[in-house]
């Protein structure tokens, strides 16, 4: 398969670009060719513009983003790998989802989860995360974050299946960040491939 990990972190030697490096380690130690969208060293615009929106449909959408649709046309399988902000994707990947997969492009029946655009990609998210893995469950930030973003975007996306790491404790001990790159290594190298049929979770 052809592997796109969408990475967002401005430091190269941040957690989140290390989880990159080993989910990318671990891809191509299982024979699949990568390519990585470094948002921040590439200098991708998040703001959503009038040229977005003039660029949906059958338009013709602004070159930075054509540059990420052909990014993930020629993508079988895609990770992204942002940490947790205020419960929720930080401003970059906010701007990518907002401006790339755009309406017409990326789906296009908004009562329909299900009826993406789009071919069926294996979708990632490796989610590094201040909080305790048991803090994520109990106050129910997890499952609003498998509503909002497994059932509620990245289905309408055609990512199947599509799979949430949340790594919790990534700012804890660094026995426990050892632990959370091996399973990003692990999960690169154990990638599924695209599911035709619906595939959450
Ligand atoms: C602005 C900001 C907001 C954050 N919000 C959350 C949050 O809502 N939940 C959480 O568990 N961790 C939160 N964190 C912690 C980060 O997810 C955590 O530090 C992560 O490891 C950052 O990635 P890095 O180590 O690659 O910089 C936040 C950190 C920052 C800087």
């Amino acid at each position: 398969m052809h592997v796109l990990t969408v990475l967002d972190h401005p430091d190269p030697a941040s957690f989140s670009a290390s989880v990159a490096q080993q989910f990318i380690n671990g891809a191509r130690a299982a024979g699949h060719s990568v390519e990585l969208a470094d948002l921040h060293a590439e200098g991708f615009d998040p703001r959503w513009s009038m040229a977005d929106i003039e660029g949906e449909g059958d338009a013709i959408p602004s070159a930075d983003v054509a540059k990420e649709q052909q990014r993930i046309a020629r993508a079988d399988a895609i990770c992204l790998v942002f940490p947790l902000f205020w419960w929720g994707m930080p401003s970059m990947t906010k701007g990518w989802v907002d401006r790339v997969w755009s309406w017409g492009w990326a789906y296009d029946q908004l009562d329909d989860p299900d009826q993406s655009l789009q071919r069926p990609r294996s979708g990632v998210l490796l989610i590094p995360a201040g909080a305790r893995s048991d803090e994520m469950d109990d106050a129910g930030y997890r499952s609003a974050l498998e509503t909002a973003w497994i059932k509620g975007t990245f289905g309408y996306f055609g990512f199947s299946p599509r799979r949430l790491e949340l790594l919790c404790g990534s700012t804890g001990s660094s026995k426990r960040r050892k632990a959370l790159l091996e399973k990003s290594y692990q999960i690169g190298l154990d990638l599924a491939p695209p599911q035709w049929s619906e595939g959450a979770g």
